[in-house]
């Protein structure tokens, strides 16, 4: 099976794990089509996703810095006002920037790039439903399925994007809402919460579970952000489960239940924010066509080198296993490329950091208490406070802590969790660590700079073999 014109590889969706597997393909010499019906590529990271919300998280916190966090260090600034019709252009221009240097990129590598919505007509060939009318098709020895996810509805409230909003809504709002309600305190859900409420909504998050933070995060260190959040004014509803909802009147109502089956509450909000999660996207995908069933939650079924039932067609990214996160989506499709190309590629799954922007950030890598409990795994644990940190003290940010937790037999790590200012850039240091196979000595042992909030992470590290100096 082979024609003049078949292409060596054809991706399906220009996201993260499109963008960049078609990159890798061009930079391998392979012939490589990137189908995307957005008309911009990036996928939901770059266009509605990543970029876009942390342009609003680092904005939103300087404005709200300046507002209630300036005077005390000297600074007084009088008539601070709100822009958010330029807050929401400085976010925009981020991302036209972004997903033009994709753009850029892909005619540097010989990416063929094809604006249209693509579906199967059979195993080897590709129908491009083109955003500017008519169609074409495309053949390829092999096919990449990278087609995302979006938006999980709550059954009963759709969404307008005006009042009852998703993620994409709750990153363009027109006006700061009055009062803000949000279903699901997971990481989609406290992002956005973090930025409407420093703009000036009151806001409050209702979460099924009795912890904030979704899949994932270490119980005590969600129980610790959900304190730091509260007292920057976010009001939570845990262990409460959001039944129902009416959009009819004015503002949207929410019928509310306790998880544990306490009274039933109704909420009041302006607009309501729906984050209970994404689900992989394979609408209009013709699947059917092929014969390429999906799990029990919809996701493509692949095995471990990213090959559907049908061998030459792969997948990666959120549509199919893990984390619904980018760098996991580029990690495969680095991956994918390889094992097309090479026959082998690598993907260390217990190595994924995760971080949320708020402030101070959360990250982790590796596994919870909570994990390493359920498994029966041995551990010890070592933390320090950021209240001891010279460098947090000076900068007067001192909420948040390091914890390691270390096999106490061996003293490998075994999952590495940060509450602080830059926790999303110093969980670089632990998956380099956990990576290795580190021990917490090999980190308590190597010289960090002073001052610095790294040094946190070099103390909770003596703290999990020995004792830390400062604390
Ligand atoms: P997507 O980015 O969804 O891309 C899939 C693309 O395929 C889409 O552009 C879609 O238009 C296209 N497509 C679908 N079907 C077809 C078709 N039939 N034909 C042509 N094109 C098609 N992750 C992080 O790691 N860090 C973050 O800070 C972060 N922040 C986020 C914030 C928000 C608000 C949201 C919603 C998500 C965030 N994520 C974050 C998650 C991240 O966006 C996703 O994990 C990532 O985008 C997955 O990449 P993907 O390529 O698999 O899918
Ligand atoms: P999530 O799965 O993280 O959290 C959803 C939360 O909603 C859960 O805690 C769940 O218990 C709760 N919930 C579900 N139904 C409910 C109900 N009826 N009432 C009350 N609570 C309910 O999903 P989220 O936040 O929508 O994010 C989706 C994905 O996007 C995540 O998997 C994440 O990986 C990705 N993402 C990553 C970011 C990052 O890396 N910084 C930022 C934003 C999103």
């Amino acid at each position: 099976y082979a024609t003049e014109a078949e292409r060596d590889l054809v991706i399906i969706g220009g996201g993260v794990a499109g963008y960049v597997a078609a990159i890798k393909a061009g930079q391998e010499g392979m012939k490589v089509t990137c189908i995307e019906k957005r008309g911009a590529l990036g996928g939901t990271c770059l266009n509605v996703g990543c970029i876009p919300s942390k342009s609003l998280l680092n904005n939103s916190h300087l404005y709200h810095q300046i507002l209630h966090d300036s005077k005390h260090r000297g600074i007084e600034v009088n008539d601070v006002k709100l822009n958010l019709k330029q807050m929401m252009k400085a976010k925009e221009q981020s991302v036209a920037g972004l997903t033009k240097g994709v753009e850029f990129l892909f005619k540097k590598n010989g990416v063929q790039y094809l604006k249209g919505i693509g579906s199967f007509q059979d195993e080897h060939t590709v129908k491009v439903q083109l955003n500017d009318g008519g169609e074409t098709s495309v053949k390829g020895k092999n096919i990449l399925i990278a087609t995302g996810s979006d938006v999980t509805p709550f059954p009963g409230l759709d969404i307008d994007e005006k009042k009852v909003i998703s993620s994409t809504g709750a990153i363009s709002l027109e006006e700061v809402p009055k009062k803000l309600a949000v279903i699901g305190g997971g990481i989609i859900g406290l992002e956005m919460a973090s930025v409407w409420s420093r703009l000036g909504a009151e806001v409050t998050v209702v979460e099924f579970l009795d912890v904030i933070g979704g899949p994932g995060m270490d119980t005590e260190i969600a129980k610790n952000i959900q304190k730091i959040l509260k007292k920057q004014g976010i009001n939570f509803k845990t262990g409460t489960k959001v039944v129902s909802g009416d959009k009819t009147g004015e503002s949207v109502k929410l019928n509310v239940d306790s998880a544990k089956g306490g009274k039933p509450e109704t909420l009041d909000a302006d607009v309501v924010l729906v984050a209970i999660g994404r689900r992989p996207y394979t609408a209009n995908l013709g699947l059917e066509n092929i014969g390429l069933e999906l799990d029990e939650r919809g996701r493509v079924i692949i095995d471990s080198e990213y090959r559907t039932k049908i061998p030459h067609i792969r997948c990666v990214g959120d549509v199919t296993f893990g984390p619904m996160l980018a760098h996991k989506a580029e990690e495969e499709a680095v991956a994918v490329v390889e094992y097309i190309k090479k026959g082998y590629g690598h993907v260390n799954y217990g190595c994924i950091p995760a971080v949320m922007y708020t402030f101070p950030e959360v990250a982790w890598v590796g596994q919870s208490e909570q994990d390493l409990k359920k498994a029966g795994i041995k551990y010890r644990v070592g933390t320090f406070p950021f209240s001891a940190n010279s460098r947090a003290k000076t900068n007067l940010d001192t909420d948040g802590m390091v914890k390691m937790l270390a096999d106490p037999e061996t003293d490998r790590l075994l999952g590495i969790h940060i509450i602080g200012p830059n926790a999303g850039e110093m969980i670089a240091e632990g998956t380099l660590a956990l990576e290795y196979g580190a021990s917490s000595e090999d980190i308590a042992r190597t010289c960090h700079a002073h001052p610095t909030l790294a040094e946190a992470f070099k103390e909770a590290a003596m703290a999990t073999y020995s004792k830390p100096i400062h604390f």
